[in-house]
């Protein structure tokens, strides 16, 4: 039984895809857990960039079947358009199936979510969501009002279910929104052709990925956003509509706790965020711009700077304790050693006292000053070519084992730089 879990310990981009692609040479299935378009997974392999943002970031490997399960949101245009670009790059990929009960993000969705935020906006309160209709989709999952895979591919199911929504969620934009209503019959027309090209890709994945876990296959699950984007576990509101953390993998692709043997924690040697919200160890200086400047910390999927700041430690114990992470894969080594000097945050004071657990409260969150030790970069050491552990600048070392103390989890790869065999095996 081989089901490894791969999670992002921060506010997402922490380099999921990067290590995705690389674990899935060894792997049987990889499965796309939870989000939707939100997401923007990048891999680079000789050169060229992929951005993925549906599809699961071992579709480069031949070896490999991708599986997007049920816990994932699912927007047919932009999946179909993704295909479509692989196939422009001329790649052999690996096979793809789609779970019949991943959920369907409608045209109302997106709309939505546009018209949310600008209302928040209006009130200093948006969240910076990727407007990918996420939110909206979810909402309606639990509202039990969605449309899954199989009422889209069913022409009757799905005509029925267009005619459900449409008015309550036209009631809702114009009315509450002041937008512009939708036309059923345009939307059942464009999704009736997305259905046809998609059917062949739907079907039961869950027996699949049973089947494959009881014959000793090797299911890599790949998360999208990260812990503290977690509806429950996140810096709420500021968060995705989803559960990105392990314990997702449960719900998301439909596996018991037990058939899990590993959890990777994927993290960067500093903090990003792309969004408002809290962001304790924020730099708003211009450390904070060379960080961005150094990592290219612009986002994937919507273009929109990352905010940057120190590696923050802290959250990452909590993240190792949610996730119940057997190890991290730590991103970016070779973007903070250009700086002259690094801090890291080991600690919390809130009202001057260390605290123990991570804060719900925002109010709280936003008194708590961070913690900080001194590290020296190594600025002078190009270590993008190196892969030997031994081979790292004295500087680094210290760095690398002083993170893996304060957060209590051995560090497996260390990444220096975006390519796939830019990493050093611990
Ligand atoms: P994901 O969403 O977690 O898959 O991460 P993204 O792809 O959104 O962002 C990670 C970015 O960092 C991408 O541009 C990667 O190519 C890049 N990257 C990943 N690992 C490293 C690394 O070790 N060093 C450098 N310099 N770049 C990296
Ligand atoms: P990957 O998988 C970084 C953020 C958005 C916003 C909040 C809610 O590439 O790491 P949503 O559209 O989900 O309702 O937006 O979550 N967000 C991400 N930030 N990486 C991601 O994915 C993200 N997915 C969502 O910026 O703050
Ligand atoms: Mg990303």
């Amino acid at each position: 039984m081989a089901g490894i879990i791969v999670v992002g310990t921060q506010w997402g981009d922490e380099g999921k895809g990067k290590y995705i692609d690389i674990l899935s040479e060894d792997a049987d299935y990889v499965v796309r857990f939870s989000g939707g378009n939100n997401a923007g997974h990048t891999i680079v392999h000789e050169g060229v960039k992929y951005a993925l943002h549906l599809i699961p970031s071992g579709i480069l490997r031949k070896n490999s079947t991708c599986i997007i399960s049920n816990g994932v949101v699912i927007d047919p245009k932009v999946l179909l358009g993704e295909l479509e670009g692989l196939k422009k790059q001329n790649v052999e990929t690996a096979t793809l199936y789609i779970s019949d009960r991943a959920h369907v993000i409608m045209p109302w969705h997106i709309v939505l979510d546009e018209l949310q935020e600008e209302s928040r906006s209006k009130a200093g309160t948006n969240l910076g969501t990727t407007k990918r209709g996420i939110g909206p989709a979810y909402t309606d999952k639990a509202e039990r009002c969605g449309i899954r895979m199989c009422d889209l591919i069913d022409p009757e199911v799905f005509k029925e279910k267009v005619y459900e929504n449409i008015t309550i969620k036209n009631a809702i934009i114009e009315k509450v929104y002041g937008g512009a209503p939708l036309d059923a019959d345009k939307i059942i027309e464009e999704y009736s052709a997305y259905a046809e090209q998609l059917k062949p890709y739907v079907r039961d994945v869950n027996s699949i990925i049973h089947n494959a876990l009881e014959e000793g296959r090797v299911v890599l699950f790949e998360g999208a956003q990260a812990t503290f984007l977690d509806i429950d576990f996140g810096t709420y509101p500021y968060v995705t509509s989803s559960n990105p953390i392990a314990g997702g993998v449960c719900t998301g692709a439909g596996v018991g706790p037990k058939m899990i043997s590993e959890v990777l924690g994927v993290m960067k040697a500093y903090t990003t965020r792309v969004g408002a919200g809290p962001f304790v160890t924020e730099l708003l200086d211009e450390t904070g711009d060379k960080i961005r400047d150094l990592g290219h910390e612009y986002g994937t999927t919507t273009g929109r700077p990352r905010r940057c700041g120190w590696l923050d430690a802290f959250m990452l114990k909590y993240a190792a304790r949610i996730n119940g992470l057997t190890g991290l894969c730590m991103n970016h080594l070779d973007t903070i050693g250009k700086l002259d000097t690094i801090k890291l945050c080991v600690g919390y004071r809130l009202d001057g006292k260390l605290i123990d657990y991570y804060p719900a409260s925002l109010k709280e969150l936003e008194r708590c000053e961070p913690v900080y030790e001194e590290f020296e970069g190594w600025k002078d050491t190009d270590i993008s070519k190196l892969r030997r552990f031994d081979s790292l600048p004295n500087a680094a070392k210290l760095y690398v084992r002083r993170i893996e103390e304060v957060i209590g989890v051995p560090i497996k790869y260390l990444g220096v730089g975006p390519g796939r065999e830019q990493v050093i095996t611990m």
